[in-house]
């Protein structure tokens, strides 16, 4: 299975902090916020990544990142995407790069504390569709909600008023190659984006989403509060016990 890092976008939310520099190069305690992401792709084994990057600065991510070898890699693929498609339209950037393998989607602003390992190695053996992680939250109105029913997800609204559950769909998604097809398909949204959501929609659908709880914390980091909340969770994770004494 290949991964993609979803790196893109204006920030919007944050600025000015994202006004001369792309929102996943701000930091989360001591690393650039692009490194988690990576990070988490790299633990559960997959080792063949492209960066889908675009906005102001993306050369950046070539100087920071170069080929990988932080990380453990011997290569990364960059892609820019060109305007504020959305989600999907900067997957949609990777269909070449995926060459009809499985794609492990992990959005850059997604900071785990977990392993998505045992999803990845289930998905791993999944003959054909899609697996996504979902967390129990407070607000779930923040994000994609998904429905649970009978052990099955029936249905996902993004950023519901009123949610029928807490169960938020987190930035980590594993597709078959249909996706590209299916991302083929869509219509822009209210705020004129092609939505990830919808993409899940369309595997639920077809009755080919399988779905896992993560393990440990999960937060985004996209927001001033989410951004503060990311960095005081790293930072008391890595501080050994001493440090924090101190
Ligand atoms: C995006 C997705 C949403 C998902 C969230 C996870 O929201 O649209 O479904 O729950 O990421 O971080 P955004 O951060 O673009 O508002």
């Amino acid at each position: 299975m290949k991964g993609v890092v979803l790196a893109g976008g204006t920030g919007s939310r944050l600025f000015p902090l994202t006004k001369i520099t792309n929102k996943h190069l701000l930091p989360i305690y001591d690393r650039p916020m692009i490194y988690y992401p990576i990070q988490t792709l790299v633990e559960a084994g997959i080792t063949d990544i492209m960066i889908v990057t675009g906005g102001r600065n993306s050369g950046d991510f070539l100087r920071l990142l170069a080929n990988g070898k932080e990380f453990g890699l011997k290569h990364i693929n960059y892609t820019y995407q060109e305007g504020e498609g959305g989600i999907a339209d900067a997957l949609a950037l990777a269909e070449h790069f995926a060459d009809g393998h499985k794609v492990c989607v992990i959005l850059g602003d997604n900071i785990i504390e977990g392993s998505i390992r045992p999803a990845a190695d289930a998905f791993r053996k999944q003959d054909h569709g899609a697996h996504i992680l979902l967390k129990q939250v407070h607000d779930a109105e923040r994000f994609g909600v998904a429905e649970v029913d009978g052990g099955r997800i029936v249905g996902i609204e993004e950023k519901p008023k009123r949610p029928k559950s807490n169960f938020a769909v987190t930035g980590v998604y594993m597709y078959d190659a249909s996706v590209f097809e299916k991302i083929k398909t869509l219509v822009p949204s209210h705020r004129g984006e092609l939505e990830i959501t919808d993409v899940n929609n369309a595997y639920i659908g077809e009755g080919s989403m399988t779905f896992s709880f993560l393990d440990g914390w999960w937060t985004d980091a996209g927001t001033f509060d989410s951004l503060l909340r990311a960095t005081n969770l790293v930072a008391n994770s890595v501080k050994r016990p001493a440090e924090v004494e101190a």
